[in-house]
């Protein structure tokens, strides 16, 4: 999901007939759109099902919270990096799919159509990933693989009428791996001894083994896929580079500041997990058990990375300012509230420190729209079509 090396966008020439902008930069910006409507509509069911009392809206997309985020949001979000990056026209396929796989959910149509376009494109995710592990045989690219596996396998089971709690756990698995195996990507550069790459490898093969136990015996597996979370946030706290840039200063810092705390959710997520397994379905420990990984862990990524993946996709820049500590700090503090609520089973408190958790995105989501310019002309462009900075 976080590619390190931006692959910037070619030259742009009129194709898509707006100026300026060429058709791969037409269709990046609409996936894009896709992905910010699809969010807001997610954290609006959020807010929904913690509890606030919203009005109705001409589409049913509560119980769709969990699909909207996992696939709409971040299942689009992943692919689409990967096609930008491999510059290949075919790829984009694989975004494309999932967009109007979560149109077709929230149309109001036999959610069948929806489930099954999401199945195509994280099968066309799965392809990608094969094909670039034939190019480069690495770790890294086998843990994103994986990852896009566990996608496909975890929208497979809701497709073929299994409770979404038991696709779940392969979704949280799937935005676990690709968020891994990028910052494996970026380890290299501490020269990664052998012994902390077979750690790593011995990591994830318990997450997988945990997960698919999960199939036979789901409490069990969870447990065992808990273990392998916690160990997880341990490598990475122990081996990511993040723990030596946090002693510098600027947008480094402020990075190793999300993703240190995003470890330690992940090791507190694997301790629950090791603690309730399977045993609870919905409701408070459910929360606890989903929300300690997708708030703590992927979202804490997600706004460290942010200024690294949106340049990669669409034509802008982004400007690190020290306000962004401002929502990275409130979603920690909110979430730490909302997962004690959970635990203590307080109704009131869960529901206000939910509210707080959108917030904090929403908030991310404004600064980093305020900090967004267009990035400057490239020599192949004529120029004069960007008159002054401001996207
Ligand atoms: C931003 C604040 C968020 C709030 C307030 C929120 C709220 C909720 C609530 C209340 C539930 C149901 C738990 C229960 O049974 O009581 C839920 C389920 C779920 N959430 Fe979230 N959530 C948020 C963010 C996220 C994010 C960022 C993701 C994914 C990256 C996510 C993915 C899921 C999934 C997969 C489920 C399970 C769906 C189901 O069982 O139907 N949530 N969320």
């Amino acid at each position: 999901m976080i590619c390190i090396i931006p692959a910037r966008p070619r030259a742009c020439y009129h194709a898509s007939g707006v100026p300026g902008m060429s058709r791969q930069n037409a269709i990046r910006l609409s996936i894009v759109a896709a992905v910010i409507l699809t969010l807001l509509a997610a954290l609006w069911a959020a807010l929904a099902r913690i509890g606030w009392r919203l009005p109705q809206l001409p589409v049913p997309i509560v119980g769709l919270h969990g699909a909207l985020m996992i696939s709409g949001v971040f299942g689009a979000l992943v692919s689409l990096e990967r096609a930008v990056a491999l510059q290949k026209r075919a790829a984009y396929v694989v975004p494309l799919l999932t967009i109007l796989g979560t149109l077709l959910l929230v149309s109001g149509l036999p959610f069948e159509m929806g489930k099954t376009l999401l199945v195509l494109g994280a099968l066309g995710l799965a392809i990608v990933f094969v094909y670039i592990y034939r190019k480069r045989s690495t770790i890294d690219i086998l843990a994103m693989g994986l990852g896009a596996l566990a996608w496909l396998i975890g929208n497979g089971l809701w497709l073929f009428g299994q409770p979404i709690y038991h696709a779940a756990p392969w979704w949280i698995i799937f935005l676990i791996l690709t968020i891994a195996g990028e910052r494996l990507e970026l380890s290299r550069v501490l020269m990664l001894k052998p012994l902390s790459r077979t750690l790593f490898k011995s990591v994830v093969a318990v997450l997988l083994i945990g997960l698919t136990l999960s199939l036979i015996d789901f409490d069990l597996g969870l447990r065992v896929s808990g273990v392998g979370l916690a160990l997880l946030g341990a490598w990475l706290l122990r081996y990511d580079v993040a723990r030596h840039t946090i002693r510098k200063t600027g947008l480094t810092r402020y990075i190793a500041a999300c993703l240190l705390p995003g470890y330690v959710w992940l090791v507190i997520g694997g301790s629950l997990w090791i603690a309730f397994g399977g045993t609870s379905t919905a409701g408070f420990i459910y929360d606890a058990l989903l929300h300690s990984i997708l708030l703590g862990f992927v979202f804490s990524m997600i706004f460290g990375h942010a200024l690294i993946i949106i340049p990669s996709v669409l034509p802008i820049d982004l400007t690190y300012r020290p306000v962004f500590y401002f929502h990275l700090v409130l979603l920690q503090i909110s979430l730490l509230v909302r997962v004690a609520a959970d635990l203590i089973a307080s109704q009131p408190v869960r529901q206000w420190a939910g509210l707080f958790n959108v917030l904090a995105v929403l908030i991310f989501m404004g600064l980093m729209l305020r900090s967004a310019h267009r990035r400057p002309v490239m020599a192949t462009q004529k120029p004069g079509f960007f008159k002054k900075p401001g996207f």
